[in-house]
């Protein structure tokens, strides 16, 4: 994680050095300004921090998330998912989910809620079961009920299924789809558009960013539902990137509108840009510029609302864990420096030149979906 700050200063841009010393007015402060709905980072309790063998206090960390005005949105990355909401049938518990959502509402943040349906941290209960069809549609039909029912209005959006895809575009074999087929992406949306009226309901992904078959394959996803007449909201790009390989902003701004011409909003909901550890300045420069394009691509088309990264400090990352070698994804250092990726964000975000939203053009979203065609 260590990198030297004064090798850093090195990579300042000449716009931002003209900055230096300011502090800066806070990423979902220039987020909205250029006209999207928020700039947010998820977050986790220090329960399951502390699960994850970090302390559970981290006052400068609570600082950042809570008090500033860099995150304007935030996500529970743990406490709503099945294995913790309704850890055995019927018995949910609230107590992990909810000590991130009353922080959220106690420091004015927006809530993206996360994941109702969804292969993985599933509650070992769904998948030891031997489920007929109608058994297993009751159960998705209770889990929604139960979740989605409790945080009911307090919810901008929420990702209803996760990760339903393969990397072809076909979907994944999981409890869900082998004993529902494509079914249990209707049963899905439809209970959520019955529970939460108010909330916006997503289809969330990893490797729908570029043009491909995987995204696609979510263009697929949205078409069935509204063929259906039932409602589908958005589309969560999930944009877990590699410093070396990430997309052009060309390959975002197409598939943002492959998308928001279908009639759904877009979003970037998990963003994170991962290297091989220890960082070096030419993997923070390619990640910067990874940053920069996911943010940019999403100020200047319309229906895009808003980005989210994955948490914010590079040690609470999932990276580490789930890749050994690699991290430095986020936007803090261990130290609590930002990385030269928060600078390409600044960039994006208050890219004037561009025909983007514009400052102040963010109160009229939802009309301006309809500029996509
Ligand atoms: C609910 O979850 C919390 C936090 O993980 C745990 O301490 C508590 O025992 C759980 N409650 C029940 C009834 O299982
Ligand atoms: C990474 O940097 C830290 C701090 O300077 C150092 O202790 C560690 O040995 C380095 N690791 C590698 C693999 O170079
Ligand atoms: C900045 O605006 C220019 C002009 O519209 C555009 O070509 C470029 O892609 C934008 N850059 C970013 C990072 O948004």
């Amino acid at each position: 994680m260590y990198f030297s700050t004064s090798s850093l200063a090195l990579l300042a841009s000449a716009p931002l050095a003209a900055l230096a010393g300011k502090p800066s007015p806070g990423l979902d402060t220039l987020a909205k300004k250029a006209g999207l709905k928020y700039f947010g980072a998820a977050t986790d309790s220090p329960g399951q921090r502390e699960r994850a063998g970090f302390e559970s206090a981290y006052p400068q960390y609570d600082e950042i998330m809570w008090k500033s005005r860099e995150f304007g949105q935030t996500t529970p990355t743990n406490g709503q998912k099945w294995l913790f909401s309704e850890p055995k049938r019927g018995e949910f518990n609230f107590t992990e989910a909810t000590i991130v959502t009353s922080l959220a509402h106690k420091n004015h943040k927006t809530l993206r809620c996360h994941a109702l349906v969804w292969h993985s941290q599933l509650a070992p209960w769904v998948e030891e079961t031997e489920w007929t069809p109608e058994e297993l549609e009751q159960v998705i039909v209770d889990h929604i009920t139960g979740v989605m029912g409790h945080f009911k209005g307090e919810c901008y959006a929420w990702d209803v299924v996760n990760e339903a895809l393969n990397e072809d575009g076909t979907y994944r074999s999981s409890v869900f789809y082998d004993t529902l087929g494509e079914d249990f992406l209707k049963i899905a949306f439809r209970t959520a558009s019955k529970i939460d009226p108010d909330a916006k309901l997503y289809y969330n992904d990893y490797n729908i960013e570029s043009p491909g078959v995987k995204a696609e394959g979510a263009q697929r996803i949205v078409r069935l539902l509204k063929d259906e007449g039932i409602r589908i909201d958005g589309v969560g790009l999930q944009a877990h990137f590699v410093a070396e390989s990430h997309p052009t902003i060309d390959d975002h701004i197409s598939t943002i509108k492959g998308f928001t011409k279908l009639g759904v909003e877009v979003a970037f909901t998990e963003l994170d840009v991962r290297m091989q550890v220890n960082a070096t300045e030419k993997g923070l420069v390619l990640q910067k510029e990874a940053y920069k394009n996911a943010v940019g691509a999403c100020v200047q088309v319309c229906g895009c609302v808003g980005v989210t990264i994955w948490d914010f400090y590079d040690p609470f990352s999932w990276v580490p864990p789930v890749f050994p070698g690699q991290g430095a994804a986020l936007l803090w250092f261990e130290d609590f420096t930002k990385h030269p990726a928060y600078d390409g964000v600044v960039e994006a975000l208050t890219n004037n030149t561009g025909k983007g939203k514009g400052k102040g053009k963010g109160k009229k979203r939802s009309v301006n979906l309809l500029e996509g065609y």
